[in-house]
């Protein structure tokens, strides 16, 4: 069955290649990297304290490992492994891979058609092959359904490093930043249900609220549950794990195209759930063995190295104007004022348009001793609120059965440490700049792209520069 089975998969994974290469655009094109993406970090790709280096080398040989059917890939799936998508700079990184959702409104509320496989398009399949006892198994690609309104939305993968810092954080964390912005750009800290919980953090029980902080739209509450729910979404590979004696489905059910189950023999290699931990008598814990080494590999990820001095980093508007008295009113001025001074400092430029409200650049810092192991009072300049924002025409209209046109045009202010490592940025991958990333801001974030779009050449040079360099 394996020989059979490979050889249909054989021709998706040039095409993965190519996509995960990083280098080659949609339309074939050689995408020029990001301003500074030459200057690759020496550091990209270790890992923090807290992990010894054997034990991240097996977890990264697990996100790395690209399986095929008779280890559960499908029958639907968007890749073979977790570093197709996940590469650039090093392993963990981001990449050009796009995917691919779709929905409708009814009645002022989204319907992401939950009852035929949801608003994900898969776009791949095992395709045709004939099983041990001469069957024949055909598994259709998936499709938009014609009542479908919202169209072929594209979401790009994001990177993964230092993401186990932002998982350490406390909600409070979040929720106290949304207080502190004001109100015209002031985000959303999403609560979100738990459904799979890090058995590290007390705090977290099977359908607790946490507030969400990972995906392009903040829907997930950790690391381990983000691993389990890419599993199953990109890869078709189910799991099942046991949580204090209760046994978790919730990632263990075939995805099938179009919310029509294929038979049985015609899932992948493996009957029933693919990787199941199995009875959860006498309150046992524990999370399937991919699943953990892949959540392990995240959560030790370090952070991208930051080429921005500290003295860059941690300017004020009133340092910086003790600094440079000239430009003494420029903050009140604002982007109205002239900004010919080169005394201008790219953090005080990101702040004076309101980059900063959003994209702060305050510093975080671990709890003392992280649930998730992480080093305690480790401070890191994510420049993310992960708060939920309107963007308007940016929004993706994508969201969660019932939510409000409005809720769907909520996006978490996307990282911007390590973004000299990307080529194409925003959640559907159309820009290729910072500068085309930030024209395309509107919603909360219009009367920001407006102050951008004033900044003589000059200045707007200095912002990009000190945004490459995060
Ligand atoms: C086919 C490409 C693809 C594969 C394979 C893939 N991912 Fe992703 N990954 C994405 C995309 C696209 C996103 C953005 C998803 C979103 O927000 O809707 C993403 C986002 C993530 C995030 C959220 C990061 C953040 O910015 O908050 C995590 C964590 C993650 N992936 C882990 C994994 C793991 C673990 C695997 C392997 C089991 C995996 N991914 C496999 C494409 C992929
Ligand atoms: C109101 C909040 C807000 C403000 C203000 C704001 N941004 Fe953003 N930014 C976001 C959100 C939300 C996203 C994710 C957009 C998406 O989903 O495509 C984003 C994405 C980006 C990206 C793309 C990052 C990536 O990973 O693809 C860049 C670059 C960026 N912002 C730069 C800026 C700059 C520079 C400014 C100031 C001129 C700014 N932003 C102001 C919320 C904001």
């Amino acid at each position: 069955m394996r020989s059979v089975l490979s050889a249909t998969i054989t021709p998706i994974i040039l095409v993965l290649v190519q996509s995960a290469g990083c280098a080659v655009s949609q339309d074939g094109q050689e995408a020029p990297p990001l301003e500074l993406a030459a200057t690759v970090a020496a550091l990209i790709g270790d890992h923090l304290e807290g992990v010894s280096d054997s034990e991240f080398s097996a977890a990264k040989a697990a996100f790395a490992s690209r399986e095929d059917a008779d280890e559960g890939l499908g029958p639907i799936f968007n890749g073979l492994g977790c570093g197709d998508c996940h590469s650039q700079g090093a392993l963990g990184g981001a990449s050009e891979a796009l995917e691919r959702r779709f929905g409708r409104v009814v009645d002022g509320r989204f319907d992401g058609f939950d009852d035929r496989g949801g608003s994900l398009r898969q776009l791949q399949t095992l395709g045709e092959w004939v099983t041990g006892n001469g069957g024949v198994c055909s598994v259709p690609l998936e499709t938009e359904p014609p009542e479908a309104t919202v169209h072929d939305v594209g979401r790009l993968s994001t990177p993964l490093f230092g993401l186990g810092l932002v998982d350490a954080m406390p909600d409070s964390f979040f929720q106290d930043l949304a207080r502190s912005q004001s109100r015209s750009v002031r985000g959303t800290a999403r609560t979100v249900s738990v459904l799979l919980p890090d058995p590290g953090d007390p705090d977290q029980r099977v359908g607790s609220r946490r507030v969400g902080r990972f995906g392009w739209k903040a829907g997930v509450p950790n690391l381990v549950q983000f691993a389990a729910d890419a599993y199953l979404n990109e890869m078709g590979i189910t799991t099942q794990h046991c949580f204090r004696g209760q046994s978790i489905t919730a990632f263990a059910t075939e995805p099938a195209p179009n919310g029509v189950a294929v038979p049985i023999e015609c899932e992948d290699g493996l009957p029933g759930v693919d990787d199941a931990v199995g009875p959860c008598t006498d309150g046992l814990t524990e999370i399937q063995e991919d699943i953990e080494l892949f959540a392990k590999f995240m959560t030790f990820l370090a952070p991208p190295e930051r080429l921005l001095s500290e003295r860059e980093l941690q300017a004020t508007t009133s340092e910086t104007q003790t600094a440079s008295t000239q430009t003494a009113s420029a903050s009140t001025q604002g982007a109205r004022g002239d900004r010919n001074n080169t005394q201008n400092s790219g953090a005080r430029l990101f702040d004076d348009v309101g980059c900063g409200e959003c994209h702060t650049r305050r510093a975080f810092r671990t709890p003392a001793t992280p649930h998730n192991g992480v080093p305690g009072n480790f401070t890191f300049f994510p420049f993310s609120d992960f708060l939920l924002h309107d963007m308007g025409a940016l929004g993706d209209q994508i969201g969660n059965a019932g939510d409000s046109e409005a809720n769907t045009r909520r996006m978490r202010t996307a990282p911007l440490w390590g973004i000299r490592f990307r080529t194409l940025l925003l959640h559907d991958g159309r820009a290729r700049t910072i500068e085309q990333a930030v024209q395309a801001h509107s919603g909360q974030a219009a009367d920001s792209a407006r102050q951008f779009a004033r900044l003589n050449g000059q200045d707007r040079q200095r912002l990009v520069q000190f945004i490459s360099r995060m």
